[in-house]
C-alpha cells in the first residue's frame, strides 16, 4: 500500500451497502477529496460472499460475523475506493469514526450519517497490513492510477 509514512501511503475505503443505498457516495468521496487525498482507484462491486468473508477474515470467529458477511453481500453494490497521501490510514479512521456510530465524533462520517452499529456506512483500513491486504484482495495492478494532481504541491 505504499510506502508507509510517505506521501505515497495508501488505504482502502468500501462504502457499504447502506451508504450506497442511501447516495450519499459523492459526498463521502467529497470529504476524502477536500482533505487532500488522491483517488488511485474506485470501482463499484456487488461482493460474494467468498470475498466478503476473505475481507473480514479475521472476524471469522466473532458472534456478529455471519450478519456483517449477509449485510455486505445484500446485493446492493459497495464502492471499493483506494486513497492515496500522507497519513491516509491514520486519518482516514479518524474522519470515519468510532466503530460505534454512537461514539462517533459528530463531524465524522459516521458520526454525521450513521447510528447503528451494523449499518456504519463505511470501512477504512486500520493499519498498513490491513491496507495492503484489503488493496490486494479488491483491486489488481491494471486498475490503480498513477498521477499528481494538480493541487497537490499546494497541499503538501
Ligand atoms: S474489534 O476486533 O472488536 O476491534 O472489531 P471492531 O473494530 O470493533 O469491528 C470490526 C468490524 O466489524 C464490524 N462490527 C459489526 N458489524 C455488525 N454488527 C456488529 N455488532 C458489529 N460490531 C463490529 C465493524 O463495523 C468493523 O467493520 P469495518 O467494516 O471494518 O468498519
Amino acid at each position: 500500500a505504499g510506502q508507509e509514512g510517505t506521501f505515497s501511503e495508501r488505504s482502502f475505503v468500501m462504502i457499504k451497502p447502506d451508504g450506497v443505498s442511501r447516495q450519499i457516495v459523492g459526498k463521502i468521496i467529497s470529504r476524502f477529496e477536500e482533505r487532500g487525498y488522491k483517488l488511485v482507484a474506485v470501482k463499484s462491486v456487488t461482493p460474494s460472499k467468498e470475498l466478503a468473508k476473505e475481507h473480514y477474515v479475521d472476524l471469522a470467529q466473532r458472534p456478529f460475523y455471519p450478519g456483517l458477511v449477509d449485510y455486505i453481500t445484500s446485493g446492493t453494490p459497495v464502492v471499493a475506493l483506494v486513497w492515496e497521501g500522507k497519513d491516509v490510514i491514520r486519518q482516514g479512521r479518524r474522519m470515519v469514526g468510532a466503530t460505534n456510530p454512537l461514539q462517533s465524533d459528530p463531524g465524522s462520517i459516521r458520526g454525521t450519517y450513521a447510528v447503528s452499529v451494523g449499518r456504519n456506512i463505511i470501512h477504512a483500513s486500520d493499519s498498513f497490513e490491513s491496507a495492503t491486504k484489503e488493496i490486494g484482495l479488491w483491486f489488481n495492478d491494471k486498475e490503480m492510477s498513477s498521477y499528481q494532481p494538480t493541487a497537490w504541491p499546494w497541499i503538501f
